[in-house]
């Protein structure tokens, strides 16, 4: 009955009944995307950042069911004027934002593949961030600004070898994840004597 609907239901609904943020961010955006092979569901993120590596814009596109729509618009209004490394740490989190749309059963992979999306924007503008960046030391882990260096001192310093270690060390990799092969190269090139 209309009336007994639970605040996580209504929610969902209208979040579903009223996306926001749909659409495409203005340029220059960056992109993720996310499909299901079993259902044909598909949602694409489209982000734009400032110059303080703030989110100013999420807009989303979905073809799929109510939960990964509502999902998908919750997160464009949460991540909208978080710095990429907290929007990524926020799309780390699909077990968090099922619970709050109410643990649909059989949902939990749209709400999965609403995050996988805005992760994958995320990992997009890391990339171009990377490649864009200027400074004097090679810049690895964009969402946390971690250098090369810093990482090279860490595993040096505490022996360290998997990127677990060296997230728990420097945040290096705490975020989007893009930056994981990265980490792993260098601690294939730091490969200390045992
Ligand atoms: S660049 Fe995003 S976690 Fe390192």
């Amino acid at each position: 009955m209309r009336e007994n609907l639970s605040s996580v239901q209504t929610v969902t609904a209208d979040h579903f009944f009223n996306p926001r943020n749909a659409g495409d961010a203005g340029e220059p955006s960056f992109i993720g995307r996310a499909a299901s092979l079993s259902c044909g569901a598909h949602v694409r993120f489209s982000i734009q950042v400032d110059e303080t590596h703030a989110v100013s814009q999420a807009k989303f596109r979905a073809a799929g069911c109510e939960v990964l729509v509502a999902a998908a618009s919750v997160l464009t209004e949460r991540v909208t004027g978080l710095s990429t490394a907290d929007a990524a740490v926020v799309g780390q989190s699909p077990a968090t934002l099922s619970e709050e749309l109410g643990d649909e059963p059989g949902k939990a992979q749209c709400v999965e593949m609403a995050c996988e999306a805005l992760l994958d924007a995320i990992r997009d503008y890391s990339n171009a961030a990377r490649e864009d960046w200027a400074g004097d030391e090679a810049l690895i882990c964009t969402c946390f600004f971690v250098s090369e260096h810093t990482i090279e001192r860490e595993i040096q310093r505490h022996g360290l070898t998997t990127v677990a270690e060296v997230t728990r060390a420097c945040n290096a990799g705490a975020g989007c994840g893009s930056c994981h092969q990265l980490i792993q190269e260098i601690l294939a090139t730091n490969d200390l004597p045992r």
